[in-house]
């Protein structure tokens, strides 16, 4: 027998921006292989150059909330390693603003990319999650969910339950696909120092609600603070931890119940 570890893969989806590329850059160090999928070619395209694709890092254009497109890129990809260890969904979209205000293509293209391209994702990585994975060493999935998605906020009713309906996947998904060797489990991060963060706080200007404030630890989190709950995640430590929705927010829900 050899004593070679095998080389795991994962997939980010969303991986060229915020979270899911500090993701993706913290398995890279581990000696994972990554599979970046994201919309933004171009984020895709800087990701390559700053990180060097080709090696263990792969970039792969892709829309999640796109059904052809999500098929095509895990094809793609089984065609070239028939397992997968892991897949973090970190694809996600805001549209910020009160509830009374919003247009309904808002809720369309939140429930798009955050419901259906969350399930979507999962739904096509199966065979490659299934191939190889056992309970006793099971393969993970892990889904970006968000305080609001446990919690009422205003300004972000929409977005809000779209989280709660990715936080009720990966408990359901959790029990359906515990007997195949995966788990799935989600983060819910509070407010998180990324490109997305900086589009709710532009929206809160025009509308005037007021977001969150920092946690009682006294800032707001970095894209490696959520990343590092992900790798918990990800890791053999937690290999019989299975639909849990974690918090990660410095305390911020805490010190509003
Ligand atoms: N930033 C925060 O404060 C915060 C808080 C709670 C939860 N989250 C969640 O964390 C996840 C990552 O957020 P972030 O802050 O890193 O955002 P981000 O905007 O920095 O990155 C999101 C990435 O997803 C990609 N993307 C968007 N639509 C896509 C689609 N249809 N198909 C494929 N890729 C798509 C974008 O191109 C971008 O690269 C999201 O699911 C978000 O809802 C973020």
């Amino acid at each position: 027998m050899s004593n070679v570890e095998k080389t795991k893969v994962a997939v980010v989806t969303g991986g060229a921006s915020g979270i899911g590329r500090c993701v993706a850059e913290k398995l890279l160090a581990e000696g994972w292989q990554v599979w970046a999928l994201d919309l933004s070619q171009e984020r895709l395209a800087r990701m390559a150059q700053e990180l060097g694709a080709g090696g263990r890092l792969r970039t792969l254009p892709c829309d999640v909330a796109d059904t052809a497109n999500v098929q095509q890129a895990f094809a793609s990809l089984r065609g070239e390693t028939p397992g997968i260890d892991a897949l973090v969904c970190s694809a996600g979209v805001v549209r910020a603003g009160p509830l009374a205000a919003h247009a309904p293509e808002d809720l369309d293209f939140m429930m798009a990319v955050n419901i259906k391209g969350t399930w979507l994702c999962v739904r096509e990585a199966l065979p490659a999650l299934r191939h190889g994975a056992s309970v006793e060493d099971p393969a993970r999935v892990v889904f970006l969910g968000s305080v609001t998605g446990m919690m009422p906020k205003a300004g972000s009713g929409f977005y809000g339950a779209t989280k709660s309906a990715v936080h009720a996947l990966a408990s359901v998904f959790a029990v359906e696909l515990a007997s195949s060797g995966i788990t799935v489990n989600a983060v819910a991060p509070g407010s998180v120092d990324t490109p997305m963060r900086e589009q709710v706080l532009a929206a809160s200007n025009v509308s005037g609600y007021k977001t969150y404030g920092t946690s009682p630890m006294g800032r707001i989190a970095r894209t490696d603070d959520v990343a590092g709950a992900v790798l918990y995640l990800l890791s053999d430590a937690a290999r019989f931890v299975n639909g849990a929705i974690l918090p990660v927010d410095g305390g911020s829900r805490a010190a509003l119940t």
